[in-house]
C-alpha cells in the first residue's frame, strides 16, 4: 500500500469507526457486529503502526471507547480481559481439543476434562473484592483498559457487597446481561417515557450499565452470572469445575447450564442439549463456551494474541428461514449513501419476526440477482441485521432492479466513485436525509462547537422550518421571540443558545470547512487546504473551476480522492449557494497556520483528570499551537503530563515511568510564555 493510499484508508476508517461508534453507543442500534468492528479498529491500529507520522486528529485509536463515554472513569485491569476463540461445528470442536493435546503432548488415553455453559450474550463486567468487599467493577473495555461502573454495579441484583470466606484479592468476571422479559418490558416503558427505545437485550444492558448516574442503573433490570475470574491472592479450586463450584458458594449466580465434562464427546452432547433449551431460556445465548477443566493445564496453555488456547466460543449457527422479497427500498443516510432495504413478507426465523433485510449495496444485489418479488432465503445470526443468502428464484425471466441514479430523497444525481460499491447522493447540504445529520456535524465538538444545539434541538429547528442548511444557524435570532414561546425554552437558554452562535461568527475557517461535512475532508485535510487557499473563498473558487480537480490535487496533503470529493462538492450549484450565504454571515477569520516552532515542537502531552480553566479542546489546541501532540495515553514517549483534579491511572502512570507532571497553572505560563 502506497502512502497515499495509507492516508486514504486511515481517513475512510476515521469516518467509519466513528459513525459505528455512534451507532453503537449512542443510539444502541449497531450496524455490524463486535468482530467486524473490531477488525476495523485493528486494521486501523496496524496502519498508523506502519505509518506513524499519518496518525490523524481524529484518529479513532484515541477514540475507540473513550469519545461515547467520557463521564466515566478509565481503569487498567490487573489482568487482560480477554476473548474467545470461536468455532461453528463440531469438527472445529475436536480440532480444538486435539491442539489441546498436542501443546500439552498428552498420550492418547489421557482424557481432557472440559467444562461446558451457556455463551451469555451481554457485557462482561470485572468485579474486584479486597478483604471481601467490592471495591471496583469495570466494563471489558479493550480488554486492557475499561470503564469504571463501580457504583452502578452496585445497584445490581446477586452482585455481593460484601463477602466472608473470600480470598483476600478477588477479581470475579462474569456478564451482566438483561433477561428477555425485562428487555420488552423496559423497552416499553422507555417508549411511553419518550426514552430511547434498545435493539436487544444486550444493548439495553449495556447502555444500562454505561451510565454515569449511578439511579438510572438502578432502576433497570440487571442480572449478572459469573463464568470465571481475574487476579486473585490464593488460587480458588484446581479445576475449573471445582472454581466455578467455590465461585458458587461464596454466592456468585453460575448459570444452570454449567457442566463439567469427561471429554469432547460429553461436551458436544451438552452443546445439543443448551442448542435445544436455547428459546426457552430466560436471556440470550450465542454459543456454548468450553474451558479446559485443568487449571494447571490452563497455565501451560497460555493465550494466542487475545484468546486463551484453553477456551472455546462454540457458536449456534445462523439461522434461516425462506420469504418473499416483496420491495426494495432506498434509504439515503448520513452520509448520503444509498442503502438498498428489502421489504420481506414477515417471516419467522429464530424466534424473532423478520421483515427487512439490508441488501448492503448495488453489487450485492446483482450478485444475487434480486429482484422485487423474488423467493429469498434469509440468515439472521446473533444481533446482526438480517441479510439475503440466496435467491431461490433467479432463473424466472425478469427485468433485473434497476439501481436508482438519483436520490429519491432530493433528486441529486447519485453516484458511486470509481474502485467503490457505494452510491451515494451528490445532493449534499440540500438533500433532506443528509440535513440534519450534517447540521449535527457542523456543530459538533471538532468542527463550529456550538453549545446548546445539541440532537433533539436541530431535530426541533429542522422540523420548524428554521433550519434548512448551516447557514440559518447564524440567523436563529430571528426566531427569539418564536423560541421562548415554546415549551422547554427559557429566557436564559435562549439567549445563552444565540450568544454562542454568536461567538462563531470570524471562527476558525478550518473548523468551518470541515464542518461543511465533504467527504475525506477532516480537520487536517481541511487545513492542508486553507493552508494553500487562505480562505474557503478562494477554495470554493478554484476548486469549482474547469482545472479544479488538478489543481486541488497539488495541494501538499491531498490527493485525487479527496480532490475529486472536494471538486464535486463545490461543483454543485446548492453547495455553492449555501456556502456563499453561510460565509455571508459567518465571516471566518483568514487562515493562519498554527503551528510555531517552539521546544514543545514534536514533544508529546497528556492531559488527564478535569481542567478546570479550558475545556479539553482547547487543550489540545493550545498544544498544537506549541508544535506538540496532544496524546490519549501516557507511555514513556510522553514528554509532558498535565493533570488536573481527579486524574487517576494516567497520572499514576506518569509517576511509575518518571514523566514530568505539571498542573494547570503551569501549563498556562508555558502557553503564555512559548
Ligand atoms: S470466558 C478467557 N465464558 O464472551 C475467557 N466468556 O467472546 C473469556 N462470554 O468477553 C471469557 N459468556 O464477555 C466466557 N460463559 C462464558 C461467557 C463468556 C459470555 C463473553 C465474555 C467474553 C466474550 C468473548
Amino acid at each position: 500500500m502506497s502512502e497515499a493510499e495509507a492516508a486514504n484508508r486511515l481517513m475512510r476508517l476515521a469516518r467509519e469507526i466513528a459513525r459505528h461508534n455512534r451507532l453503537y453507543h449512542d443510539r444502541d442500534e449497531p450496524e455490524i457486529s463486535d468482530a467486524e468492528y473490531d477488525a476495523l479498529v485493528r486494521e486501523n491500529a496496524e496502519l498508523e503502526a506502519r505509518y506513524p507520522h499519518l496518525v490523524r486528529q481524529d484518529s479513532p485509536s484515541a477514540v475507540v471507547g473513550a469519545a461515547p463515554t467520557t463521564a466515566l472513569a478509565k481503569v487498567a485491569h490487573a489482568k487482560p480481559m480477554l476473548s474467545l476463540e470461536n468455532a461453528f461445528s463440531k469438527d472445529e470442536v475436536r480440532e480444538f481439543v486435539a491442539r489441546v493435546r498436542r501443546f500439552l503432548n498428552l498420550p492418547e488415553e489421557e482424557p481432557v476434562a472440559l467444562t461446558a455453559e451457556p455463551k451469555i450474550d451481554g457485557l462482561s463486567c470485572s468485579l474486584r473484592l479486597e478483604g471481601g468487599g467490592l471495591v471496583l467493577a469495570a466494563t471489558r473495555g479493550d480488554g486492557t483498559i475499561g470503564e469504571d461502573v463501580t457504583p452502578n454495579a452496585r445497584t445490581i441484583g446477586g452482585i455481593a457487597q460484601q463477602l466472608t470466606g473470600a480470598p483476600a484479592v478477588l477479581e470475579v468476571r462474569g456478564e451482566v446481561y438483561m433477561s428477555k422479559a425485562d428487555f420488552a418490558a423496559l423497552n416499553v416503558r422507555q417508549e411511553e417515557s419518550g426514552g430511547k427505545v434498545f435493539a436487544n437485550p444486550r444493548n439495553a444492558a449495556a447502555g444500562s450499565l454505561r451510565q454515569k448516574d449511578p439511579a438510572i442503573t438502578a432502576a433497570r433490570p440487571l442480572r449478572f452470572l459469573a463464568h470465571g475470574w481475574g487476579e486473585l491472592s490464593e488460587p480458588l479450586a484446581s479445576t475449573q469445575g471445582a472454581a466455578v463450584d467455590r465461585l458458587r458458594s461464596l454466592g456468585f449466580p453460575i448459570s444452570d447450564l454449567f457442566r463439567r465434562c469427561e471429554g469432547v464427546d460429553e461436551a458436544l452432547a451438552h452443546y445439543a442439549a443448551i442448542e435445544h433449551a436455547r428459546a426457552d431460556l430466560p436471556f440470550d445465548i450465542d454459543g456454548v463456551v468450553y474451558k479446559v477443566d485443568r487449571l494447571d493445564w490452563q497455565e501451560r496453555l497460555g493465550f494466542v494474541a487475545r484468546a486463551p488456547r484453553w477456551a472455546l466460543a462454540h457458536k449456534f449457527p445462523a439461522e434461516r428461514a425462506e420469504t418473499t422479497l416483496e420491495r426494495i427500498e432506498i434509504q439515503v443516510g448520513r452520509t448520503g449513501k444509498l442503502t438498498p432495504v428489502g421489504r420481506l413478507t414477515p417471516v419467522g426465523v429464530g424466534g424473532v419476526i423478520v421483515s427487512n433485510v439490508t441488501l448492503h449495496n448495488r453489487d450485492e444485489i446483482a450478485r444475487l440477482g434480486l429482484r422485487e418479488g423474488d423467493r429469498v432465503r434469509i440468515q439472521r445470526a446473533g444481533d446482526v441485521i438480517p441479510q439475503v443468502v440466496e435467491n431461490l428464484t433467479r432463473d424466472e425471466p425478469r427485468e433485473p432492479y434497476a439501481f436508482p441514479g438519483h436520490c429519491p430523497q432530493c433528486g441529486s444525481e447519485a453516484v458511486a466513485e470509481e474502485g467503490e460499491v457505494d452510491v451515494r447522493c451528490t445532493g449534499g447540504l440540500i438533500c433532506p436525509a443528509q440535513r440534519i445529520e450534517r447540521l449535527k456535524h457542523f456543530v459538533s465538538r471538532g468542527a463550529m462547537d456550538i453549545d446548546g444545539l445539541g440532537e433533539k434541538t436541530i431535530e426541533e429547528f429542522v422540523a420548524l422550518g428554521w433550519l434548512h442548511g448551516p447557514a440559518d444557524i447564524f440567523r436563529l435570532a430571528e426566531h427569539r421571540a418564536e423560541l421562548l414561546g415554546r415549551e422547554g425554552w427559557k429566557e436564559k437558554s435562549v439567549d445563552n443558545l444565540l450568544a454562542a452562535v454568536e461567538t462563531k461568527k470570524g471562527f476558525d475557517p478550518a473548523r468551518l470547512l470541515f464542518g461543511l461535512g465533504i467527504r475525506h475532508v477532516g480537520i487536517v485535510t481541511a487545513k492542508d487546504l486553507l493552508k494553500c487557499f487562505g480562505t474557503v473563498e478562494a477554495l470554493q473558487a478554484a476548486a469549482a473551476g474547469e482545472q479544479g480537480i488538478a489543481e486541488l490535487s497539488s495541494v501538499e496533503g491531498v490527493g485525487p480522492v479527496v480532490a475529486e470529493a472536494v471538486h464535486d462538492f463545490f461543483h454543485e450549484p446548492h453547495n455553492r449557494e449555501q456556502v456563499a450565504d453561510l460565509l455571508t454571515l459567518a465571516r471566518p477569520a483568514a487562515y493562519v497556520s498554527q503551528a510555531r516552532n517552539t521546544e514543545w515542537t514534536g514533544k508529546a502531552v497528556v492531559f488527564t483528570g478535569s481542567l478546570q480553566t479550558m475545556s479539553r479542546d482547547e487543550a489540545k489546541a493550545q498544544a498544537e499551537r506549541l508544535g506538540a501532540r496532544a496524546a490519549g495515553s501516557v507511555s514513556a514517549k510522553t514528554d509532558l503530563v498535565v493533570a488536573g483534579p481527579g486524574a487517576g491511572s494516567k497520572l499514576k502512570k506518569a509517576e511509575e515511568l518518571g514523566v514530568r507532571v505539571i498542573g494547570e497553572e503551569e501549563w498556562a505560563r508555558i502557553v503564555a510564555e512559548a
